[in-house]
């Protein structure tokens, strides 16, 4: 505590009036900047002139031919270059930064408290409304971070805070700092409350005002505001306990985005500064050191018991992003801290593969080795990751070839991976013994050469075959080279990227894959598209080095060209570790493929089900698609069930329609195909769509019916990502009814539990039954929850997409029913069932009429006879349906239903209370 105190003091912000003057002159920039010289050299003061004139010559004399001597040394072990052939052009990794080789963060430092275990790891984002730039860019930050988040306009009602005894927010976040100074008392005491309770911390921002204010109170705290400033050279007060993924020491010279700035100053000693910056004019004067201004500043609690920190300026500067993450983390006390670890790969997709004058040349191969070795020192591990197409082997000019011998010379210092032996896309590929004839010939080439071939990883030329799974490319994979990991950009988009994901299909581990920003075509800094700043900017702060940031396991793609001519790659992944070595306490490393892939699972379980996407709904997606396959061979609705509500009668029904046509049958699951349920979906698009043949002589409406679908609590999601234009349709009866018949249904198929217990005993089967019998119960009972199963689609799909059949109306009057769906599924001309459906007196149901005069009725399992449900049972789940129920009839009157069925009136008006 006391050394807490100590900080704070020694820190305080810039005061008000003539004694703040004062202190600005010994403030801490000052001290920043003398401790670059060790004092004990330098006893007297010193200054700065002189400080920089002694910077510039350690500089040139000492550092600079050190540098360019040992660089020397180390490529010429490998091959005697010549510097002459050097271009100009060519950009070297120097990252200004003094602090390279400082004191890192001590270990364990982390912002773990108890405090912690009030409250769940999750933000709670108040935004001005939701479209607001920083708003997105916050919601962004979040999700490329994985950290859970909700957002709320903020102005409404404050949302439930706790569940139970615990917060549901570690950190509450304004987009708008001035929402929550504004708020009404009732609801800011709400808040404030929830806080103190749960040691929640606030972070804000000061949003961009029109209008100028100088010396501004922030309603209620001993702080002032000064807005719309333009600032340069921004530093951090290295002594901030928030700093924890941030290090601090070296400053972002130059302007900083933006002309909106606000700074702070302060009075009171719970605030102490995190960032500093200078006005964009202020030069200092001789003697008079610059003023800094205090553009983030903490808030300790002291004044109110509420930890806070507030930015002056949003996400727009790259270093806010790092110190909004690290104030999350300390704020919430260690819930939302990112780990410093990063894992890291470099491939390069295709060594041998480049046109003549693009390829790598001796002296490129003798740079990659060097700068290898200089990313080893920085990331142990690290090895260049080789992908070869052993067909393009020596097809460059004499001395490119010559770099591909030396490649070889060199295998053991690398990694390898198998590409496609001609470079040729695997979707394009129908002949499975073609593919892997071609994975063998590139097979043979590695031995011939001795490339190891024993890594289990590959990468698939223009991400083909991987995603939308090409299921011939799997097989190969895994019969020619045992693939256990591949990579790729495109799952589930290219864009955006920080939504990338892996997923696991045939046992072969899919990782997401990141853009560095370097093309096969990009290989000269002076036509790099938007000029050296543009890469620069992504290397020293932006996409580049905040993919790295954010993502715990990167593993980035290149390619040869990268290597060659300005030999790009190497400036930035040089550059990009170097960059973070100064600004973060990451701490890198690199493995093997599938040491990544184990790692990266092991972190996200969760991704380890594939979803299966349109890949019509993504130009590139078709483009990497088999010309083959089509999107025709995709139905245009389901009959989603549930189970025992009439939904073979239905399928019959709809099969009669000339326009309409249902899947093939499957051998094992007859009419349904129960794909989006259940295993079957691990089998992957190409098994699903191989039911719905192209028929190129008709348009005729495909559908697909499997009851099981209503209930499934991923099917709405798998749907969604496949067919999200599909129309949906239910049919609804008396869930005690429906529960009734399913049970009938299975007893008459055997099921042994059904056999020996009664329905009544089921239905009140309780916690401590046996497990079978608890299991029987609930897939007895849970399907007939409509109004949740419901909702569930409703969060995927929209009611407009969705037609309820009521069940009952069904069996009584079907070509009522079915003129109702042909109107929602827009199926015109409509198809008259008049002639086609009659009533069977010995069935007692409607049946389809075959050559105008017998009827087909459905078989002996529909329409069984069975004993009446006994009343205690119906009464018993009528109560038990009765929560559902009400629910049911809101959500009916909701999306727009007119008329609340029969059976659902009866059930609610029958229901004991
Ligand atoms: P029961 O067999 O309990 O009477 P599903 O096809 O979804 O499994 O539903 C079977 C139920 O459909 C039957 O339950 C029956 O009540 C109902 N049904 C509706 N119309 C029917 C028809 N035309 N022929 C047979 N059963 C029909």
């Amino acid at each position: 505590m006391t050394n807490f105190k100590m900080n704070i003091d020694k820190l305080r912000l810039p005061l008000l009036g003539k004694e703040a003057t004062i202190k600005r002159k010994k403030n801490c920039m000052t001290q920043c900047l003398r401790n670059w010289i060790p004092t004990r050299l330098f006893p007297h003061r010193i200054s700065n002139l002189k400080i920089l004139i002694l910077a510039v010559l350690i500089v040139v004399l000492i550092i600079i031919p050190i540098y360019y001597y040992r660089l020397s040394q180390f490529d010429l072990k490998y091959i005697n270059i010549n510097y002459s052939f050097h271009r100009s052009t060519r950009p070297t990794p120097n990252i200004r930064c003094s602090m390279i080789n400082g004191p890192r963060l001590p270990q364990n430092h982390d912002h773990k408290t108890e405090a912690r275990l009030r409250s769940d790891p999750k933000v709670l984002v108040f935004v001005e409304t939701m479209y607001s730039k920083l708003g997105k860019d916050i919601a962004e930050l979040l999700v490329h971070t994985r950290i859970k988040y909700k957002i709320e306009v903020a102005g409404k009602s404050v949302p439930v805070l706790t569940s139970l005894d615990k917060g549901k927010y570690g950190v509450i976040v304004f987009e708008n700092l001035n929402k929550y100074l504004q708020m009404d008392k009732w609801n800011r005491e709400l808040l404030d409350k929830y806080c103190r309770e749960y040691f929640v911390g606030i972070i804000g921002f000061i949003n961009p005002s029109e209008e100028t204010l100088v010396g501004a109170e922030l309603k209620g705290f001993p702080i002032f505001i000064h807005t719309n400033i333009q600032l340069k050279d921004a530093a951090l007060n290295a002594a901030s306990q928030i700093l924890r993924l941030t290090r601090p020491g070296e400053t972002v010279w130059g302007p900083l985005p933006g002309d909106d700035w606000t700074i702070f100053q302060a009075n009171h000693s719970t605030y102490e500064p995190l960032e500093w910056a200078h006005k964009i004019d202020d030069y200092g004067h001789e003697g008079l050191m610059k003023t800094p201004l205090t553009t983030i500043v903490q808030d300790h609690g002291l004044f109110d018991n509420i930890q806070r920190v507030i930015f002056g300026s949003g996400l727009k500067f790259w270093l806010h992003r790092l110190l909004f993450l690290d104030s999350l983390s300390y704020l919430s006390h260690g819930q939302l801290s990112l780990s410093l670890e990063r894992k890291f790969l470099i491939d390069i997709d295709d060594i041998f593969v480049g046109d003549k004058g693009t390829r790598i040349k001796p002296e490129d191969v003798s740079a990659m080795l060097s700068t290898q070795r200089r990313i080893q020192n920085m990331v142990p591990g690290f090895k260049f990751n080789l992908g070869f197409s052993g067909k393009y082997y020596q097809h460059g000019n004499p001395d490119e070839d010559k770099g591909d011998d030396l490649i070889l010379e060199n295998i053991d210092e690398f990694r390898w991976f198998s590409h496609m032996w001609n470079h040729q896309q695997p979707h394009l590929y129908d002949n499975l013994t073609q593919l892997i004839d071609d994975m063998n010939l590139n097979k043979n080439f590695a031995k011939e050469k001795g490339i190891p071939f024993d890594s289990g990883y590959s990468v698939s030329p223009h991400h083909s075959g991987v995603y939308p799974a090409h299921e011939l490319l799997y097989t190969a994979w895994k019969r020619v080279w045992n693939i256990r990991v591949t990579s790729t950009e495109e799952y589930p988009h290219l864009r955006p990227a920080r939504l990338r994901r892996g997923f696991i299909h045939r046992n072969i581990m899919v990782l997401p894959r990141q853009t560095c920003g370097l093309f096969t075509h990009t290989i000269y800094i002076d036509k790099y598209p938007g000029g050296r700043d543009k890469l620069d900017e992504s290397i020293q702060g932006g996409e580049l080095f905040q993919t790295i940031v954010y993502n715990p396991i990167n593993i980035f793609m290149t390619h040869m060209s990268n290597y060659g001519n300005d030999r790009l790659a190497l400036y930035t992944f040089e550059s990009v570790i170097k960059f973070l070595q100064c600004w973060t306490n990451i701490k890198l490393s690199s493995d093997t493929p599938l040491q990544l892939a184990e790692s990266y699972f092991k972190l996200y379980p969760e991704e380890t089900d594939p979803i299966w996407g349109n890949p019509c709904d993504d130009p590139k997606h078709q483009k990497i698609w088999s010309k083959n396959k089509s999107c025709d061979s995709l139905p245009k609705f389901l009959v989603i069930g549930p189970q025992k509500t009439g939904t073979t009668a239905l399928y019959t029904f709809l099969s009669i329609h000339p326009s309409i046509a249902s899947n093939l049958p499957s051998t094992e699951t007859f009419e349904e195909i129960q794909f989006f349920n259940a295993n079957n979906y691990y089998k992957g698009l190409d098994w699903y769509m191989n039911f719905f043949p192209v028929d190129v002589n008709s348009s005729r409406y495909m559908f697909e019916k499997s009851a099981t679908y209503f209930d499934g609590d991923l099917v709405p999601k798998r749907v969604h990502a496949l067919l999200p234009h599909t129309k949906l349709v239910t049919i609804l009866i008396s869930p005690a009814k429906r529960a009734y018949s399913w049970y009938q249904h299975i007893k008459a198929h055997g099921d042994t539990i059904a056999n020996n217990y009664s329905f009544h005993q089921v239905i009140t089967a309780g916690d401590t039954a046996p497990k079978p019998l608890r299991e029987l119960r609930n897939r007895c009972l849970n399907p007939g929850k409509y109004s949740q199963h419901l909702e569930r689609w409703l969060t995927y799909f929209p009611p407009q997409q969705l037609h309820i059949i009521d069940g009952e109306i069904l069996k009584s009057n079907p070509i009522e029913v079915m003129d109702e769906l042909q109107k929602f599924l827009k199926i015109t001309p409509q198809f008259n069932y008049t002639g086609h459906l009659r009533y069977d007196e010995k069935k007692k149901f409607y049946c389809q009429v075959l050559n105008g005069e017998r009827t087909k009725c459905l078989g002996k399992s529909k329409g069984r006879h069975y004993p009446p449900m006994e009343e205690k049972s119906l009464k018993l789940l009528q109560r038990y349906y009765l929560s559902h129920n009400t629910a049911l009839v809101k959500l009916l009157k909701r999306i727009g239903m007119r008329n609340v069925p029969q059976w659902l009136q009866d059930d609610l008006t029958d229901s004991p209370t």
